[in-house]
């Protein structure tokens, strides 16, 4: 332990030095230093926590001291609090109609949700459009009902609707004779409170983890650019595409990072937009209800729900989480596992290594060298996982590479294991089988592989 303070001291150290050369020269580059001079537990570099508990992604990032880490506390019980309907005297302003009632509530432990829609624990929801895009170049929102299914409404409205969930199971053939099973989702939308336009597409969401996301917030633009490769040039069969999306809050166009198909610009706004969409509450930023023009819905007020303070506090929480430490990196096992992981192509989008670039306000999260596993860019996986749901430039096949980092605790934190952007894979092994398209070709590889050495990549991906 004592060996790896002085470790995180010298990262820490490298972190301010690389923030003085950006002073003196802008147009130095971040650089890759020698690998033996890391510590490879430290996923999140500076910003990592030791703890593989069902609490690993809910600390806040170690150097965090002070004002940050009482900004960072309020944050906390901002994320933490349930909102109620309009009017109360303390948190109010919930709906009309919603999809829950609190950021907790989807995103249980600041991890991974849960695929069901409707109940009060569900983190599934699903985006809605028509054919076309807004002015912005995003999603056509539905007549009477926007861009997003609220499934919950407070007392006296209807909700938009309701999605009943089946599944079928598919069997899956590995090239030595063993097999195993996929489930394969069907979405229907059923008590829809008003008529609905025919043909529109339905998406599922469910919720993401939130930690770690300050750090690939700060990769730099040139970094994704640099790992695109939209038209294949390089002729790999994996392209890579970055979004570009609406950034409501500087009213201008920005390359996309968050949400699954990396439709959202910032921290800032996805938390603003997940107030306004996921609880009806409206803020600085997304300041008109998402009921808005619903023959069912109230005048709106003048007021926003949100005091400005908590929305910052609740950004600044998201952004000041820590990545908790991988486990068991010198195992045999392990070792072996991400040697292959490697060979079989995984790591093409699940990028291990990248640099942040540097914010003086961070210095926590500047120039850190991480290990994400993602290269945040959009790929086309396949008809199997498509929504058909285009998404600023994402189109129906494409999603965000997810990031794989504190993937291994996904079911200890979360008391269940459910992987991919809807929760359909019950295991890593079933999330691999339902990789296709670009990743057809890396999935084909991984089927190949003994089932000695597909065990050692599933036992490499739980110490992430
Ligand atoms: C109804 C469930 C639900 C609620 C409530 C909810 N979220 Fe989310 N969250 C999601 C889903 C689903 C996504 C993915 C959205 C997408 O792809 O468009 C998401 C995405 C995010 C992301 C982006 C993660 C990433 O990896 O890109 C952040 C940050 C986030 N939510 C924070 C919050 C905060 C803060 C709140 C409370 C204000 C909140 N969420 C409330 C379901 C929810
Ligand atoms: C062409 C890019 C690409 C390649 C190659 C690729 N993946 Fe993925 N991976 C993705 C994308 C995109 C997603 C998200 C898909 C979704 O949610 O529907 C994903 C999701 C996953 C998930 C589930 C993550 C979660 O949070 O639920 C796992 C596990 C995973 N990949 C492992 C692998 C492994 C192991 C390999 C190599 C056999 C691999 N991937 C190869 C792009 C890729």
């Amino acid at each position: 332990m004592k060996k790896l303070l002085r470790h995180s001291r010298k990262t820490m150290l490298l972190a301010l030095m690389g923030g003085g050369l950006f002073l003196f020269s802008q147009c130095h580059k971040a650089q890759q230093f020698p690998e033996d001079e890391f510590d490879e537990r430290l996923s999140g570099g500076a910003a990592t926590i030791f703890d593989a508990s069902s609490r690993a992604f809910t600390h806040p990032i170690p150097a965090l001291a002070g004002h940050d880490r009482y900004v960072h506390d309020l944050g906390d019980a901002g994320f933490e609090q349930s909102f109620v309907a309009a009017p109360a005297p303390l948190h109010g302003g919930l709906g009309p109609i919603f999809n829950n009632v609190s950021c907790i509530s989807c995103h249980h432990n600041d991890g991974k949700g849960i695929p069901t829609a409707g109940f009060a624990n569900s983190s599934l929801l699903f985006r809605l459009s028509e054919n076309g895009h807004d002015e912005f170049g995003g999603p056509m929102g539905l007549p009477g009902y926007g861009g997003q299914l609220q499934d919950q409404a407070v007392q006296g409205t209807l909700p938009e609707g309701k999605v009943s969930i089946n599944y079928t199971e598919q069997r899956v053939q590995y090239p030595d004779g063993s097999s195993a099973s996929l489930r394969v989702p069907t979405y229907t939308l059923t008590q829809a409170y008003a008529p609905m336009a025919a043909g529109f597409a339905l998406s599922p969401r469910m919720a993401p983890p939130v930690f770690g996301l300050g750090l690939l917030e700060l990769i730099p633009e040139q970094t994704l650019l640099s790992m695109a490769d939209p038209n294949d040039a390089d002729g790999d069969g994996i392209s890579g595409k970055v979004n570009y999306v609406w950034d409501a809050e500087h009213q201008r166009t920005a390359i996309g990072r968050f949400g699954l198909k990396a439709n959202m610009p910032s921290i800032l706004t996805q938390v603003a937009g997940a107030y306004n969409q996921d609880m009806g509450i409206t803020n600085k930023i997304f300041p008109v209800e998402s009921s808005f023009g619903q023959p069912q819905a109230p005048t709106p007020s003048a007021h926003t729900d949100l005091a400005d303070t908590l929305l910052q506090a609740v950004a600044f929480y998201v952004k000041t989480l820590a990545v908790p430490a991988r486990r068991d990196t010198r195992d045999p096992e392990v070792m072996h596992g991400q040697q292959l992981f490697a060979q079989i192509e995984c790591g093409r989008c699940h990028q291990p290594t990248l640099q942040t670039g540097i914010d003086v306000r961070f210095p926590w999260l500047s120039n850190q060298r991480i290990h994400p596993y993602t290269d945040l860019l959009l790929h086309d996986m396949g008809s199997g996982l498509a929504d058909n749901r285009p998404d600023f430039l994402a189109n129906g096949n494409e999603w965000r590479t997810a990031p794989l980092w504190g993937i291994g605790l996904f079911e200890k934190v979360n008391g269940t294991p459910y992987y991919l952007h809807d929760g359909r894979a019950r295991s890593l092994e079933e999330a691999i089988l339902w990789h296709g398209g670009e990743a057809q070709h890396s999935k084909e590889l991984f089927m190949q592989l003994s089932r000695s050495d597909r065990d050692a990549v599933l036992r490499f991906l739980k110490s992430l």
